[in-house]
């Protein structure tokens, strides 16, 4: 067991030493604090890394990831690091990044049962079943997964929008942008859902627009 392992302590070894001797003072910076601009509320997918997919070093985005990148107004998880991102943090953006080819979007969609993680996902099918007309649309089954992938990152945006962190935070006047984004597995390229929003109402409102562009 603690053999099949050895090579992830190599590899931290070799990239320990590697980022020290590319910046000195790089350890020590990140030691005194974190102030990064960016919050990434993304999928547990390990396909779809944070900081290597927007080209940003250790320090400079906090993360939160989740199966299917979704915000519910009982995940005290969630919620506790959106508040920390906004309030202690004070960061700029909060960047919701679903992804095409998501397993969990595509259970949601198919009604697959896999055990516990069905509960998680009746989220992402609440999304499903408000949109049903319009996914129908779509027969290609890869492709109507896809416009619920759009579907359910512009939904968490409407969500993070909602919370009581973000209302109180905008009230105060801090400026702070939630945006929500789609990422592709195939170029490995973020695609702008086009739903960026700095109030409840214009979340709202810009959620609308997309839902009548996704077709
Ligand atoms: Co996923």
């Amino acid at each position: 067991m603690s053999q099949s392992i050895e090579h992830l302590f190599a590899n931290n070894k070799t990239w320990s030493e590697r980022m020290h001797s590319e910046d000195p003072e790089f350890f020590t910076r990140l030691v005194n604090q974190q102030s990064p601009e960016y919050l990434w509320i993304g999928c547990s997918d390990s396909r779809v890394p944070a900081n290597q997919v927007i080209g940003l070093a250790p320090g400079e985005v906090f993360v939160h990831r989740n199966i299917a990148n979704v915000v519910v107004h009982t995940d005290l998880n969630a919620l506790s690091v959106i508040h920390y991102a906004v309030e202690i943090l004070r960061v700029k953006h909060i960047l919701i990044v679903g992804h095409y080819g998501c397993g969990g979007v595509k259970a949601a969609m198919n009604d697959n049962k896999t055990g516990l993680t069905d509960n998680w996902l009746r989220h992402i099918q609440d999304v499903r079943d408000r949109h049903i007309d319009r996914l129908e649309r779509f027969t290609e089954p890869s492709e109507r997964a896809d416009r619920l992938c759009e579907l359910n990152a512009m939904h968490q945006v409407v969500n993070v929008c909602q919370t009581s962190v973000l209302r109180e935070a905008w009230q105060r006047g801090q400026g702070v942008t939630v945006h929500g984004w789609c990422y592709s597995l195939q170029d490995g390229l973020v695609r702008d859902l086009g739903v960026s929003s700095r109030t409840r109402e214009e979340a709202v409102e810009r959620y609308r627009d997309a839902v009548e562009r996704i077709g």
